[in-house]
């Protein structure tokens, strides 16, 4: 992986934000970390016209106080500045790659180091834990995460377009859409083995037991799946019939949306042929291991 942070760059932005501390995350952060990450993504969003991504401080603070929970597979940093909480950062760290976000700091602190000392706290953390890549979603429209990322390392891999709109209740003939079972892991692996270079069972295991994956089924064999698709969701399928299979079952597309590559046309071309609006532009961004994906897919918001 590249190489995170010399000694010297460590120390400068030490400097750079004096008061400030960084802990690990703790149950009782969720109601102020929610609320932050509500107001930090409201702002930038009401700057550019943006929906905001999260409906109120009541959703984000939902999932601050979910990831918070699950400390065995996510990680978490808290920032204070002189004692007062500014910002949080989260490492989804249960895979082999690991996704990093929400990452967000308190509009009055923004532009001041914190978020770079959250990023590098993170990336420090899966650079501990040998993760081979690190990846996130950006909001194209928000130049600095973009300066931030790319000066950490990140290279933009993918431009996503964050789509939503009516569930399309659209067959694709030949292939068979079903819920995904435990049986199906294997199957489900190996086609994210196949598109990706690594696979992501323990995300999918997860939704299955949930009861939101499902596979897509051609020539006989599962040539595809999606955990959910939406915001937290990833898909894979060995070509883009797999993707409109799955998008075309899918009951709804829970949070802002799903995240569609932009570059993959023909699947755009046809979500907006199906009345799918573009809420907002994306990118994917990743530091390590990257492999270039042999087939369709759709990232999370995480990666
Ligand atoms: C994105 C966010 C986490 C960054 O945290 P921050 O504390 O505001 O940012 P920092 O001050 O640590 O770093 C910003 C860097 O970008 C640079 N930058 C900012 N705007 C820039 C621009 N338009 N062009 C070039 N560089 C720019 C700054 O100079 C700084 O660089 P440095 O680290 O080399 O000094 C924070 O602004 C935030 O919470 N935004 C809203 C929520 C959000 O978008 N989260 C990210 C989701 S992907």
């Amino acid at each position: 992986m590249h190489s995170m942070l010399t000694a010297q760059e460590a120390s400068m932005s030490e400097t750079q934000t004096a008061g400030l501390t960084l802990r690990a995350g703790r149950a009782e952060d969720a109601e102020t970390c929610g609320s932050i990450c509500y107001e930090a993504f409201k702002a930038i969003a009401d700057q550019h016209n943006f929906p905001p991504d999260f409906p109120s401080s009541e959703v984000a603070g939902g999932l601050i106080t979910s990831l918070l929970s699950r400390s065995g597979e996510i990680y978490s940093v808290v920032a204070e500045v002189d004692g007062r909480v500014v910002g949080s950062n989260f490492l989804w760290e249960n895979g082999t790659i690991a996704g990093v976000g929400p990452i967000t700091i308190d509009p009055s602190a923004q532009n001041a180091a914190v978020g770079r000392r959250l990023m590098e706290d993170v990336l420090q953390r899966a650079q501990e834990r040998g993760i081979a890549g690190v990846r996130l979603c950006q909001a194209s429209y928000h130049n600095r995460s973009l300066a931030l990322y790319n000066k950490l390392g990140f290279d933009t891999r993918e431009p996503l377009s964050n789509l939503q709109g009516e569930a399309m209740e659209q067959e694709i003939p030949g292939y068979a859409v079903r819920l995904a079972t435990e049986e199906d892991l294997e199957g489900c692996n190996e086609v994210c083995f196949k598109v990706h270079g690594h696979a992501r069972g323990p995300e999918l295991l997860e939704a299955i037991r949930r009861g939101t994956a499902t596979v897509v089924e051609h020539g006989g064999r599962i040539t595809g799946y999606t955990t959910t698709v939406g915001f937290f969701g990833h898909t894979v399928g060995e070509s883009n019939e797999e993707l409109k299979a799955l998008i075309g079952a899918a009951p709804a597309f829970p949070g802002p949306g799903f995240l569609l590559p932009t570059r993959n046309s023909e699947v755009l071309r046809w979500c907006l042929e199906q009345g799918l609006r573009v809420v907002q532009p994306m990118a994917l961004m990743s530091l390590g291991l990257y492999n270039e994906p042999r087939g369709a897919f759709m990232p999370s918001v995480l990666y």
